[in-house]
């Protein structure tokens, strides 16, 4: 009815699009996600989380024998990003100060193999809706098997929030647009806030924790910052808009990047696009590549930054017709041996940059879909949440 619309638009605001409003949302989202949880402390008080919906059952978490993720879709993606900064900061005394095992389980695939939890397991369960069928029923799974349960949704009352044991609301706000954007980055944000309370602050780690705390207080203003690239994927996507397909490669920190900015752009822009871990790239995917078919590569500064250069000389050699998004002044660097497009964005904590990263690709996602005239808020065959298996 016109009423229905005349609320919507108002609901919108000044935005097109709930798409682009919430990906604009962003640094306030985030801000809502931390806001009380992290402590700054004293002269001499170290920073800390405190992360309420846990504390009573912190030292449970520590003691088990491995955490598994599990979620679907970007909520899979989000708890993926993570693992490797859940992994470095998990070690505590319980573990003789090595991190615990972290594994990732798409809640489907659990439930076709009935794959093991055990009662030492701690589940963790991603949802924004915290009403997926496919992740309810791996909860059910997992609670039969007396696993710890903890749940990371982003609606309060929601199923998974109610039955599980503890958990964390990601306080996001509403999330309208089918695909998931700020529910992903702030995710992302109580996972790292989530692998700081489970591990040990002690001398050795000291440093990097502080590190990390700064940085989270500082990603809101970031995000304004990388946001500011919106006429350039909106270029971007001008260039892209006939394409049958794009590749997007990424590893380590931003290996989930890949997997995410890929998912965006297929599923609003109805492009098929696949998000590859660079380190297989000899493992097939390089026989796609020739002049013709564009590649985003991910090659921000971190520990796999060398290794990223090399995957960029030997897409080079083929041909490539790459677009490559760097930290801010790395251009020369990863632009030697061909050319390519360089989109550079800001350069965070490393295992805080996937928050970053994602936030181009989102926008492309949502340009390409704009231009190519489709529904960028219910892509057609999709659903916000998916309540049958
Ligand atoms: C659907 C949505 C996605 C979402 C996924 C998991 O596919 O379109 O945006 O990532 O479900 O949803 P959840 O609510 O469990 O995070």
């Amino acid at each position: 009815s016109t009423l229905d619309m005349e609320v919507e638009q108002i609901n919108k605001g000044s935005y097109e699009h709930y798409m682009q409003k919430e990906i604009y949302e962003q640094p306030e989202s985030l801000t809502t996600t931390m806001r009380g949880r992290l402590i700054r402390g004293g002269s001499c008080k170290a920073k800390s989380v405190l992360l309420g919906g846990l504390k009573d059952h912190l030292k449970t978490i520590r003691r088990s024998r491995r955490i598994v993720f599990i979620g679907c879709g970007t909520s899979y993606n989000a708890a993926l990003a993570s693992r490797p900064f859940l992994e470095e900061l998990s070690g505590n005394i319980f573990q003789l100060l090595t991190g615990l095992p972290v594994t990732m389980e798409i809640a489907s695939d659990l439930l076709d193999r009935r794959g093991p939890i055990y009662r030492e397991d701690t589940a963790v369960f991603v949802s924004q809706s915290g009403e997926t069928a496919d992740t309810l029923r791996a909860l059910e799974y997992a609670l039969e098997n007396r696993a710890l349960c903890v749940g990371i949704t982003n609606t309060v009352g929601s199923a998974i929030a109610r039955n599980t044991h503890c958990g964390v609301h990601i306080n996001a706000g509403c999330e309208i647009g089918v695909a998931s954007t700020k529910a992903y980055t702030s995710q992302i944000v109580v996972m790292a806030m989530l692998a700081l309370a489970i591990g040990d602050d002690t001398i050795s780690s000291r440093t990097r924790r502080d590190a990390i705390i700064d940085g989270l207080y500082d990603l809101p203003n970031k995000v304004r910052e990388v946001l500011k690239l919106d006429q350039e994927m909106k270029d971007l996507a001008k260039l892209l808009i006939a394409e049958q397909s794009l590749l997007v490669f990424g590893r380590g920190y931003n290996y989930a990047t890949a997997l995410e900015g890929a998912l965006k752009v297929k599923e609003v822009s109805l492009m098929h696009s696949e998000g590859i871990l660079a380190g297989e790239m000899k493992h097939g995917p390089l026989a796609l590549v020739d002049e013709n078919l564009p590649i985003v590569v991910i090659a921000t500064h971190d520990v796999c930054f060398s290794k990223q250069q090399s995957v960029i000389q030997q897409l080079h050699a083929r041909k490539g017709r790459l677009i490559v998004i760097c930290s801010q002044g790395d251009s020369a660097l990863v632009c030697t041996g061909g050319s390519c497009r360089v989109v550079e964005v800001p350069q965070v904590e490393d295992c805080l940059q996937p928050v970053i990263n994602i936030i181009p690709l989102q926008l492309l996602a949502y340009h390409l879909t704009v231009l190519r005239g489709h529904n960028v808020d219910q892509p057609r065959n999709l659903a916000k949440s998916v309540t049958t298996e």
